[in-house]
């Protein structure tokens, strides 16, 4: 499924942002928005997609919001979005790679085609859009890539093995890039959110946390303010909030047997 608007003439930027129906993504649209972008939104072919576009457009009449409804567990799907901006004259100055998806429960709770849809969402599309779109970002005067990782990047987690192992592959990626492209005009963030408010899953693993764990709860809106903060002043991370800064640097002295056991006892209360 695909909306906008034909326009060959249309040399204004924009920013692109996956998963920016729900959640992280759509708070990310309304802050750009909010500081003057125009915003490509793409998540899944739903009608929550086509109502966030909606819901900018006339909360920002004078800025320009298309949709495009896409499966990023599909291969194709990074060639079709960089055709669907080509074909209408979009261009991207601003690419935030930010649709993902958890896990929980043991490993084998979950079927081998799952671990290969959320491989294919988290990573594999993620460097795809990015290696599509980079010859084009590095032609604009400035743009930015911002990668949505986790705060699970920087632990090996019991219960989340794949989701947390993806983050770490997101967060190496984009430090990686960063350094490549540092003579460039590229400016490339990761971001590494704790717990986020954002949908009903997250809602209900939330109820199971412990104390300290909620502790890091943040607001999608706050994470986007933050985030984007950090991105445009060429940042190479983002952190939301002090206590999950905190952390990260108590996992670094606290010894990984002990670690891995806390981690373990969290996460395997999680339902599946
Ligand atoms: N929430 C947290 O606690 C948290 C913490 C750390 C990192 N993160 C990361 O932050 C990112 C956003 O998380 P969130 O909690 O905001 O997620 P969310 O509320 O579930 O929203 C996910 C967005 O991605 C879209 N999406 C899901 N599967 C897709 C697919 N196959 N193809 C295209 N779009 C797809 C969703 O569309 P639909 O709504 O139509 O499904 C939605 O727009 C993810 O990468 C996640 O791993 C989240």
């Amino acid at each position: 499924m695909g909306k906008g608007r034909r326009n060959m003439s249309v040399a204004r930027t924009f920013t692109l942002i996956t998963g920016a129906s729900n959640g992280i993504g759509e708070a990310l649209a309304e802050n750009c928005a909010r500081r003057g972008d125009n915003v490509l939104l793409v998540a899944l072919p739903e009608p929550k997609l086509e109502k966030a576009t909606k819901a900018l457009t006339e909360r920002y009449p004078n800025q320009t919001f298309y949709c495009l409804g896409k499966d990023l567990m599909q291969k194709e799907s990074p060639q079709e979005i960089y055709d669907w901006c080509k074909d209408n004259g979009y261009i991207v100055d601003k690419l935030m790679n930010n649709a993902g998806l958890g896990n929980s429960g043991a490993f084998e709770s979950k079927s081998a085609q799952f671990y290969y849809g959320q491989m294919q969402l988290n990573m594999v599309n993620l460097v795809m859009l990015t290696h599509i779109f980079l010859q084009d970002l590095k032609s604009l005067p400035k743009s930015y890539i911002l990668n949505v990782s986790s705060m699970a990047a920087f632990y090996d987690i019991p219960y989340k093995g794949i989701y947390s192992a993806s983050k770490s592959f997101v967060y190496s990626f984009s430090r990686s890039l960063r350094k490549e492209l540092e003579a460039t005009n590229v400016g490339v963030t990761v971001l590494c959110p704790a717990a986020v408010l954002t949908n009903s899953d997250v809602l209900a693993r939330n109820e199971q946390m412990g104390f300290f764990s909620k502790l890091t709860q943040a607001r999608p809106e706050e994470v986007a303010e933050y985030t984007i903060n950090r991105m445009l002043s060429g940042k190479a991370v983002a952190i939301p909030k002090a206590v999950p800064r905190f952390y990260k640097a108590l996992g670094r002295i606290i010894p990984y047997n002990l670690k891995m056991r806390i981690l373990a006892k969290q996460f395997v209360k999680q339902k599946q």
